[in-house]
């Protein structure tokens, strides 16, 4: 009787296709779904693609598979992935892997494989991205879990993986939840690009006054340049899209209140618990909040903005394109600092330079830029900021100019662009020889004694501020 090599349970349309993804490889795949229904219709549907064994109860999903068994859950992230973990931990021997395939919260990944680990069952919390298609032609795929399981799943994994010159986009990326812990990241890293791309449209629209289709072809020409990427090619597409019903730019007739499943939000949250400034990534999930908030939004739509009939700012395209590429920079360099950040306070050895290969296919954000960043780390493991990369310095310093003429365009237009002002700001600070944190401190100091350091001497001062003025050491 054939074995299955894996086993898939949870068919909803991610799951399936990973499935099907496994079985047109040659991987004789056991599936497995709650209802059974669905099981039987990717059979029904699908099964001439590869050998499928399909099982109606976890019991014989478990029974169909060869040992050690590797099984990938593919539910939604949060209690179903407990239930079904709880349902299928006493059927597994010792040694067997479980994969869980779900956007979970690394923490939870960390308390899972903990548990697990009593039982002697080895928990591999995997990021997947890719969205459906990239799940059935070639996802990136981000696995933690114990490094010597990925011995043993990493070339199945591999083999259903993405794969930029010959190399497959999926690597072990650390120990336990990091897996989990780069793929919140990475989602939170797509929410600022696609905000940057988003600020990008409305300022040519609003500022410069292109219509929708002028807009597409202007991604479609950057798509040929150093902003390639999954995201500038889909939105030059969606620009281009005229609505069947309506005869209007399909732009203008979605409800402009962008949604999240939260992922976004759980990097800027984990970053504040960091204390890693991700700001680019936070305007990012702002925006998506501000455009919810419709309430808020039309008590104070009839605020006074500039003269609408402005004449339309020429030549922005070129800057903006720029500026885009600049703020792109940033808002890696933020995610990066973010994920080194994390592997120290976890404990995970996770390396930049694979991470950033694993991304150059197969994912969201995948993007000629993502190339860019290996080479960076290659050149220099301990980069301390992509920002300082030659390339990327260089390239900074040939946007800067424009960029600064874009922030500007953008207020005196109306036209809100948290994400690039806010990367601008990032990259100020950054090179800043002085910050006002000088008088931040001193404040601070003056209402709530909280000290201050000196720059010209060592020590923990206190000036009596309320008393006689003077200063005193006080550590
Ligand atoms: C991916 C995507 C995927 C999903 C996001 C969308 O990498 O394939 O990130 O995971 O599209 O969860 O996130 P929001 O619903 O939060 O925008």
């Amino acid at each position: 009787m054939v074995q299955a090599t894996v086993g898939v349970t949870g068919l909803a349309v991610m799951g399936r296709n990973l499935a099907r993804n496994f079985a047109r490889h040659g991987h004789p795949v056991a599936v497995h779904n709650r209802t059974a229904g669905r099981t039987r219709a990717l059979v029904d549907e699908f099964g001439d693609e590869g050998t499928f064994l399909p099982a109606e109860t976890p019991e014989a999903f478990v029974a169909s598979l060869e040992r050690p068994r590797k099984i990938i859950v593919m539910v939604k992230a949060g209690a179903p992935t407990d239930a079904v973990i709880e349902e299928f931990a006493p059927l597994l021997d010792p040694g067997d892997i479980l994969v869980d395939g779900g956007n979970a919260f690394f923490l939870d990944t960390r308390r899972r494989e903990a548990a697990l680990r009593q039982r002697e069952v080895r928990f591999v919390g995997t990021g997947v991205s890719g969205g459906e298609e990239g799940a059935l032609n070639g996802p990136s795929i981000m696995p933690g879990g114990p490094r010597e399981a990925y011995a043993e799943l990493g070339p199945l994994l591999e083999s259903v993986a993405a794969s930029v010159d010959g190399t497959p986009c999926c690597t072990h990326v650390g120990e336990e939840g990091a897996g989990h812990f780069v793929k919140m990241v990475h989602n939170g890293i797509e929410y600022a690009d696609m905000q940057l791309i988003a600020e990008s449209y409305d300022l040519l629209r609003h500022a410069a006054g292109l219509e929708p289709p002028e807009i597409a072809e202007v991604f479609r020409t950057w798509n040929d340049g150093r902003l390639e990427s999954y995201l500038i090619e889909i939105t030059a597409q969606i620009l281009d899209h005229v609505d069947p019903a309506t005869g209007q730019p399909f732009v203008d007739v979605v409800l402009d209140r962008a949604e999240q499943k939260g992922t976004g939000r759980w990097t800027v949250q984990n970053a504040l618990d960091l204390g890693v400034p991700v700001p680019g990534i936070a305007e990012a999930v702002f925006a998506r909040s501000v455009s919810g908030h419709t309430g808020l939004r039309a008590a104070a739509a009839g605020l006074p903005g500039p003269d609408p009939d402005a004449a339309p700012v020429l030549d922005l395209v070129g800057a903006v394109e720029r500026a885009l590429y600049a703020s792109k920079i940033v808002a890696y360099a933020q995610g990066f600092h973010q994920i080194e950040a994390g592997a120290a306070e976890y404990g995970w050895d996770v390396d930049a330079g694979a991470l950033a290969t694993i991304w150059r296919g197969g994912c969201i954000i995948r993007a000629r830029f993502l190339d860019r960043i290996r080479a960076a780390y290659e050149a220099d493991p301990h980069l301390p900021t992509l920002l300082t990369d030659t390339g990327f310095a260089d390239a900074l310093g040939g946007a800067q100019d424009d960029w600064r003429r874009v922030v500007a365009a953008a207020a005196r237009a109306g036209v809100p662009a948290p994400g690039f002002a806010g990367a601008l700001a990032y990259y100020d600070a950054l090179r800043a020889a002085r910050l006002p944190a000088a008088l931040t401190q001193a404040q601070r100091d003056y209402f709530g004694a909280h000290t201050y350091r000196r720059t010209d001497r060592g020590g923990v001062f206190h000036t009596r501020w309320a008393q006689d003025g003077a200063e005193e050491e006080t550590g």
